[in-house]
C-alpha cells in the first residue's frame, strides 16, 4: 500500500510522477489556493502534506491531519505554518532553501532597476498615448554606480543580491541579526559589505532591499519611523514578505514624497494590494514573482518531494526548518 499524501497545487509532470511512484497522491487541481474546508477534509488520513505559502497550516489543519508525518512547504518562507504546533505533534516541517536564491536575487535586481529607472511608469505613460517624444529632462531616474545598496538581512538571498551589486558598481551596507555591527562581510564575487545597525543603514542607503523572514520581530520592521529615517532620494524594495512593511505607512511616505520610490513583490494581505499604493506612480507593484522561473519552481517542487520521500522512507528530511 502506497502512503497517502495531499498535494495542494499542480507541480511539473516529472515531479508529480516521481511522487506518484512512491505515494498515493491526492492532488488539488484548482488554480487558486485550496479552500480551507477542502484542506481540512482532504488532509485527514494523509501521511504527508505538500503545501504552498497560500495554505495556512495551523493547529486545526494539523489536528485534522492526525496521521501526518511531514509538512513540506513548497517555499523557502514558512510563516504560513504553525511551527510550534507541528513540533508539539512531532511533525517535521521542511522548506525549499537554496534552489530559489538565484531567481529571487535576479528578480530583486529587476525591481531595483525598474523603480530607479522608472520602467513601469514609463510604460504606463507610453501605453496611455501620453509620450510627447525624447527630451533632455524627461522621466529622469537615479543611476546606481557609486550609490549605496542597503541589504536588510544577509542570509542566502540577501547575500546573493549583495553579490550582484558589484556588476552595478554599488557599495553595499547590510544589517543582519546574526552578525556584529561594524564588522565587514565578504560576499563571494561581490563587493565588501559594511555591517551597520538598521537605523544607519536606512539613513545612508540609496536603495534599501529587504531579505528577512517574517517573524514577530520583523513584522512592520519598516514603519513610519523607519521610512522617515530614509533619504528623500532613497528607494525601498521588498521581495521578502509583505507584513515586514507597514503598507499604510509606505503609502503615506510615497504620497508625501518622503522617499523617492518603492518596488514591491509582496503584500500584507495578498492578493489584495493597499488601495493607497495602487494610485501612486512612484511604486512598482509585482504579483509575488520572486521565484517564478520555470527552472526554479520545478526545483522547489522537486525538493519538497525529496523531503517527503525521505521522511516516508524512514530517513531524515533534507531541508528541515530549524525552530
Ligand atoms: C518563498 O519561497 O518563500 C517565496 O516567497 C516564493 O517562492
Amino acid at each position: 500500500m502506497k502512503p497517502p499524501v495531499l498535494l495542494t497545487r499542480r507541480v511539473p509532470a516529472s515531479v508529480l510522477s516521481r511522487l506518484e511512484e512512491a505515494c498515493s497522491v491526492d492532488l488539488y487541481q484548482g488554480e487558486e489556493a485550496i479552500p480551507r474546508g477542502e484542506l481540512l477534509a482532504r488532509v485527514a488520513g494523509k501521511q504527508a502534506l505538500l503545501c504552498l505559502l497560500t495554505d495556512r497550516v495551523d493547529r486545526e489543519v494539523l489536528d485534522a491531519g492526525a496521521d501526518l508525518k511531514i509538512v513540506a512547504n513548497i517555499a523557502v518562507g514558512y510563516d504560513n505554518i504553525d511551527l510550534s504546533a507541528a513540533r508539539a505533534r512531532g511533525i517535521p516541517v521542511t522548506n525549499t532553501p537554496d534552489v530559489l536564491t538565484g531567481a529571487t536575487a535576479e528578480f530583486t535586481w529587476a525591481l531595483i532597476l525598474a523603480v530607479t529607472r522608472r520602467v513601469a511608469e514609463g510604460e504606463r505613460l507610453l501605453r496611455a498615448g501620453a509620450w510627447k517624444g525624447w527630451s533632455l529632462d524627461f522621466m529622469l531616474g537615479m543611476e546606481l554606480r557609486g550609490k549605496q545598496l542597503g541589504v536588510v538581512g544577509l542570509g542566502r538571498i540577501g547575500t546573493a543580491v549583495a553579490e550582484r551589486a558589484a556588476a552595478f558598481g554599488m557599495r553595499v551596507a547590510a544589517c543582519s541579526f546574526d552578525r556584529p555591527e561594524g564588522s565587514s562581510a565578504t560576499v563571494p564575487g561581490g563587493p565588501d559589505v559594511e555591517m551597520m545597525p538598521l537605523d544607519r543603514l536606512l539613513a545612508t542607503s540609496d536603495v534599501v532591499t529587504l531579505h528577512v523572514p517574517l517573524t514577530p520581530g520583523t513584522r512592520h520592521l519598516i514603519d513610519r519611523a523607519a521610512l522617515a529615517r530614509m533619504k528623500r532620494s532613497g528607494y525601498l524594495v521588498n521581495t521578502s514578505r509583505g507584513p515586514v512593511v507597514d503598507e499604510d505607512a509606505l503609502a503615506w511616505a510615497l504620497g508625501e514624497r518622503l522617499i523617492a520610490g518603492a518596488a514591491l513583490d509582496v503584500y500584507e494581505r495578498e492578493p489584495l494590494v493597499h488601495p493607497g499604493l495602487l494610485g501612486l506612480d512612484n511604486v512598482v507593484l509585482a504579483p509575488h514573482l520572486g521565484s517564478a522561473t520555470t527552472e526554479t519552481r520545478a526545483a522547489m517542487a522537486a525538493l519538497a518531494v525529496d523531503n517527503v520521500l525521505a521522511v516516508l522512507g524512514g530517513r531524515e528530511p533534507l531541508t528541515p526548518v530549524s525552530p
